[in-house]
């Protein structure tokens, strides 16, 4: 234990010290895919890392579609969109990994500058548009890395600018994750909005039912709550997002993640709009949830997503009816020990608070 303490903390000085000064010294994507390229290496012992950040306890196990996941914190779509780090991030301590998003056919994405930081606020503005090497190529390192290790539950998120391509994604794709998010609420591709329509969204899932036989988490767009004061015209209506849940439920999906990116104007991207994630977010998505979840019920999960940085918030949330919590931008301003310290902190909060363990505590069943 004493060994593994001085482990972490050695990986957190080395992360905010060193490796988070050099990367954040070049504009936000190079630096991803810098990263990326140490993240692709099979020679760096992942497997030994995993062993410290891993938090093995029992009281963590977390229900999630019928399975028990090894603890609550997830790792939210678009940080490894080609599946091409899973082996490695499989070690960083998450109860699950989100993939993708991946498109059908390969595709760039929007012109840069398309990223970039905002250290004040520990926050992302992205316009990135689904840059993705396609499903066919995307399969095939899903295939390659889980091969080699599958340990973690696996969520692909997929998308597509009509049904038919979300289908032809879903077909494709299903039977080589444990579950599929259907992400109808990224902010950078106006096509999108048409599954903001709730007959549109079940004629989407009516068509994704005839093939389903995996759990479906639809990924909602947030909605304009009352702690948000810049310009919300760009957010949907808290009661349009209501009729897409209820289309959601009427078509049994599994799972909601609540919610994505906030879109925003602004003129540090060249598209002039884009999506702010990282701290400003988790208000809202405190809001969501709890506005949520007494809507549908307790059998239905809840990944809260959106901000989410400390211990503290993800057990605030799994008290107002999260199942688990997933991110992405605080991993980046944090580093990899954040889901081992996130782990820690609720175990602890399962103690003081008397609770056996999360199993019960959740018990959404
Ligand atoms: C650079 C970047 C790329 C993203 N790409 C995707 C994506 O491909 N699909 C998706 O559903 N969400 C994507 N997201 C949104 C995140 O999954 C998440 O919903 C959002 O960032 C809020 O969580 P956070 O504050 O923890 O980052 C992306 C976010 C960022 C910052």
């Amino acid at each position: 234990m004493f060994i593994r303490n001085i482990f972490l903390i050695i990986i957190d000085i080395s992360y905010h010290l060193l490796i988070k000064q050099i990367l954040f010294i070049f504009n936000p994507e190079s630096s991803h895919k810098f990263i990326g390229k140490f993240l692709k290496k099979s020679f760096l012992p992942w497997r030994y890392i995993g062993n410290v950040l891993n938090v093995e306890d029992g009281n963590l196990f977390t229900p999630y579609f019928g399975y028990y996941i090894a603890n609550p914190i997830g790792l939210a779509a678009g940080f490894d969109k080609d599946c091409e780090y899973l082996k490695a991030i499989s070690n960083f301590g998450f109860g699950y990994i989100t993939i993708g998003t991946v498109t059908v056919q390969k595709q760039y994405g929007n012109q840069p500058p398309r990223l970039s930081r905002l250290r004040n606020d520990s926050a992302l503005l992205n316009s990135l548009g689904f840059p993705s090497i396609g499903m066919h190529e995307f399969l095939k390192n899903v295939q390659q890395a889980t091969e080699y290790s599958k340990t973690t539950f696996l969520t692909i998120s997929i998308t597509g600018k009509s049904i038919e391509q979300m289908v032809e994604s879903y077909k494709f794709l299903y039977e080589h994750c444990d579950a599929i998010e259907i992400n109808i609420s990224s902010p950078n591709t106006e096509q999108l909005k048409i599954f903001h329509d709730d007959k549109n969204l079940l004629n989407l899932l009516k068509e994704i039912n005839k093939y389903k036989n995996s759990p479906i988490i639809v990924k909602l767009p947030p909605y304009a709550t009352s702690n948000i004061n810049e310009k919300s015209e760009l957010l949907e209506t808290k009661d349009n997002v209501m009729r897409l849940i209820d289309a959601s439920l009427k078509s049994e999906v599994d799972g909601f993640t609540i919610s994505n990116s906030r879109p925003i104007i602004t003129n540090k991207l060249a598209s002039k709009k884009g999506g702010l994630s990282g701290k400003l977010l988790y208000e809202s998505t405190a809001e969501m949830v709890e506005d949520i979840r007494p809507v549908i019920g307790n059998r239905t999960v809840i990944n809260a997503c959106g901000g989410i940085s400390t211990g503290s918030q993800a057990w605030n949330l799994i008290k107002l009816g999260a199942t688990t919590v997933q991110l992405y931008t605080s991993l980046i301003y944090s580093g990899i020990t954040l889901p081992n310290k996130m782990n820690k902190f609720i175990s602890k909060k399962l103690q003081s608070e008397n609770q056996n363990n999360l199993i019960e505590f959740i018990n959404h069943d």
